[in-house]
């Protein structure tokens, strides 16, 4: 298969970690004969820097003409400490979900046997969780109507009964191919826009008689999600829940590092990390590349690819068996390697599988 992918390394650690994703990419694509190409853009604070827009048109252009978006990380110190700022590297993250029509964010949550130690959640408790949220990425309050006074402050959380329909027709379609279970988390006790989220969740629950559908308020789900991660197969949420829930859900499988995700919708889809630019460790080859490596793997099954994703998938688990980790994920006293290694580590191991 050809391939052409647009690469958005971005901020911090973004692109150390970009380039083992391509290094693995590349390696993939050796051995099944696939064709890739890349093309780099600019996001984020690189793109402020540069342009002074955080999702300069020409990126957006890299995009619309990719096939997919190996996407790494955005944010920087400079803007988090200045509350004034008016143009954020976030926005560019934002522009790009919205732009290209990316309403539904795939963020998996699974455990690694080797790893189980590191979660803050004992081992039985972890042990066998394996969900996926399925994040609304377009719309409620990120997107709905702002006011921003000195003395008064808004944000609308609102979603349309189509916005809501093709989020949850995600959630069925994952479903249907795993375990069966739909749970849509909402806050239907209090919020007028959860309460259309279960209208609307009645009537496709009774189009999917081979799911079963659970209705859970996100405060409960947030208990449930470190009391019993193993209940969970398909968590389904608005876009400000999900963002909070997913946080929560990595910490399940013991670093941020590990957790990769899938933005799909009306446009060019994009595959990247869950975690930030983690700007304090960017260019000291330390960060853990196996999120954007698991991206990567994520990338090549929306195409079908999915014996080039297994051969990533146990690449990575075969680097953490040899103990071949980055320091966030080492125990202390162990040889530590850094982002290059572990990436080039993977990319070798793919290539001799
Ligand atoms: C995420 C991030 C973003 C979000 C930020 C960087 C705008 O936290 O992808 O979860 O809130 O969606
Ligand atoms: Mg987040």
């Amino acid at each position: 298969m050809k391939l052409h992918i647009a690469l958005l390394p971005g901020d911090g650690i973004g692109p150390e970690i970009s380039a083992q994703g391509v290094a693995v990419m590349n390696a993939v694509a050796r051995r099944f004969g696939h064709e890739l190409t890349f093309t780099e853009a600019l996001v984020g604070a690189a793109a402020i820097d540069a342009t002074g827009n955080p999702f300069p048109e020409q990126t957006y252009e890299a995009c619309a003409a990719a096939d997919a978006v190996l996407f790494s990380a955005v944010g920087h110190p400079r803007y988090d400490a200045d509350p004034t700022a008016t143009v954020r590297p976030e926005q560019g993250l934002l522009a790009m979900r919205k732009r290209l029509g990316l309403y539904a964010n795939i963020r998996p949550v699974q455990t690694f046997e080797g790893l189980l130690h590191l979660s803050p959640l004992r081992p039985d408790v972890v042990r066998g969780a394996d969900f996926v949220c399925i994040r609304e990425l377009t719309g409620g309050m990120y997107f709905g109507e702002k006011h921003e006074g000195d003395d008064e402050a808004w944000d609308t959380n609102r979603y349309t009964r189509p916005e809501v329909e093709r989020i949850l027709a995600v959630a069925y379609a994952y479903a249907a191919r795993r375990r069966g279970l739909v749970t849509v988390v909402d806050k239907a006790n209090v919020l007028a826009s959860s309460r259309l989220w279960r209208k609307v969740g009645a009537e496709m629950a009774a189009l999917h008689p081979d799911v079963r559908t659970e209705y859970m308020y996100v405060d409960n789900a947030a208990m449930r999600l470190v009391q019993e991660p193993t209940h969970f197969d398909v968590l389904v949420t608005e876009n400000t829940f999900g963002d909070i829930l997913t946080d929560e859900g990595s910490c399940i499988s013991g670093s941020l590092g590990l957790l990769p995700s899938a933005s799909v919708g009306t446009g060019t889809p994009v595959f990247e990390p869950i975690h930030g630019s983690w700007p304090q460790a960017a260019g000291k080859d330390i960060a853990n590349p196996l999120a954007q490596i698991l991206s990567a793997a994520m990338l090549f099954e929306h195409f079908g690819l999915t014996a080039e994703g297994a051969a990533v998938r146990r690449a990575v688990d075969a680097s953490i068996e040899a103990g071949v980790r980055t320091p966030d994920i080492q125990p202390a006293g162990a040889p530590r390697y850094g982002t290059r290694e572990v990436g080039a580590w993977i990319a070798r191991q793919v290539g001799e599988q």
